[in-house]
């Protein structure tokens, strides 16, 4: 039996193993259940047992010896497929490679912000997730005022996902003391019936300032500016008249687009006109929830649809298609 060990020995030795097929040639021959190995050691069995201490030895070396080099080589076989052997250059240089841009979003946001820098306005931002308080109760909502149901919303136990930009003007007023410009752009949430001009989340850009003696006027001055800064001089706007509880008086602004196509009409509803934005002059209520004394001060306060003002400018037809993440949208605004 020894001599076969040495045999046997040899013959691995001189093995040639090039490719997967010999490899699995070599694991028949001498490791599956029917191979070499396992006749050696049905045959060991039969041997005394002064032979087995001998033998036991060296049949256990060739059994090592063997599953090491199939370890070996299979390894080996492996990672040279994994080099690209199998026909795939991988120091090829990638294709279809597409540099990406700012969603059209952003960029309306970018500009408004320049705009209202320029009359020197500072960047604030509060949080998505908001309490009954900072969203309604320190902006003058009563408890069951019907202007909630205008604003319904996604209640999560004692918080809602905010409904308006608005809750960071009562944040900042908190922290603050006047004089203060700021705006406030962030995303908002609503229960609305999802059509091509509404969605149940949008984006707004809050604007408060308030100092002594700021007037309507003011309001009315600083958001001409931001129209003609924004869409050109010429633009057509009008006010009417509305209602939120934190301002008094409230006003909506609309914006001319026009009636003669029919996605002008679509969007605005048959009239020509496009409401972008809610503002008026904050209610003295306010003032007071938040510590500034109305009787030193005064201010006025707007909400910007800023999804509307980027459909308007870049003649998007329907407010869903800001959120498909659609390329054939996304990549025409490449460099804008
Ligand atoms: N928060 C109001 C809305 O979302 C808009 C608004 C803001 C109105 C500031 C007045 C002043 O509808």
């Amino acid at each position: 039996m020894e001599d076969k060990i040495k045999h046997i020995a040899q013959e691995i030795e001189n093995s040639q193993i090039q490719n997967k097929s010999d490899l699995e040639e070599f694991r028949l021959k001498y490791l599956s259940r029917k191979g070499i190995l396992n006749a050696m050691f049905e045959e060991f069995k039969q041997c005394d047992s002064n032979q087995k201490k001998i033998v036991g030895k060296s049949l256990n070396e060739l059994k090592n010896k063997i599953e090491e080099l199939y370890d070996i080589k299979n390894s080996e076989l492996n990672n040279e497929e994994d080099n690209g052997d199998n026909g795939i250059d991988t120091t090829l240089p990638v294709y279809n490679f597409q540099p990406g841009s700012l969603h059209p979003l952003k960029l309306v946001e970018d500009k408004l912000v320049d705009i209202f820098y320029s009359l020197g306005f500072d960047l604030s931002q509060g949080p998505e997730i908001e309490d009954d308080w900072h969203n309604f109760g320190a902006l003058n909502f009563a408890e069951d005022h019907p202007a909630r149901d205008m604003q319904d919303t996604f209640f999560i136990n004692q918080h809602v996902l905010r409904t308006h930009t608005s809750s960071v003007q009562v944040r900042e007023m908190q922290k603050r003391k006047p004089p203060m410009r700021l705006i406030m752009p962030g995303r908002v949430y609503r229960n609305e019936a999802v059509s091509s001009r509404s969605n149940c989340f949008f984006h707004q850009i809050e604007g408060i300032y308030i100092d002594e003696k700021v007037t309507f006027a003011d309001l009315k001055q600083t958001l001409y500016y931001f129209v003609q800064q924004f869409f050109g001089q010429g633009t057509k706007v009008r006010f009417r008249s509305s209602y939120f509880p934190f301002t008094e008086p409230s006003a909506e602004m609309d914006i001319w687009v026009g009636c003669d196509t029919p996605e002008q009409l679509r969007l605005t509803k048959g009239t020509g006109w496009l409401e972008v934005l809610g503002c008026g002059m904050i209610h003295p209520n306010v003032l007071v929830s938040n510590g500034i004394d109305p009787s030193q001060f005064s201010g006025f306060a707007f909400g910007i649809g800023m999804d509307r003002l980027t459909m308007l400018k870049y003649s998007i037809n329907d407010i869903r298609d800001l959120f498909t993440n659609d390329v054939r949208l996304l990549s025409q605004f490449k460099g804008v």
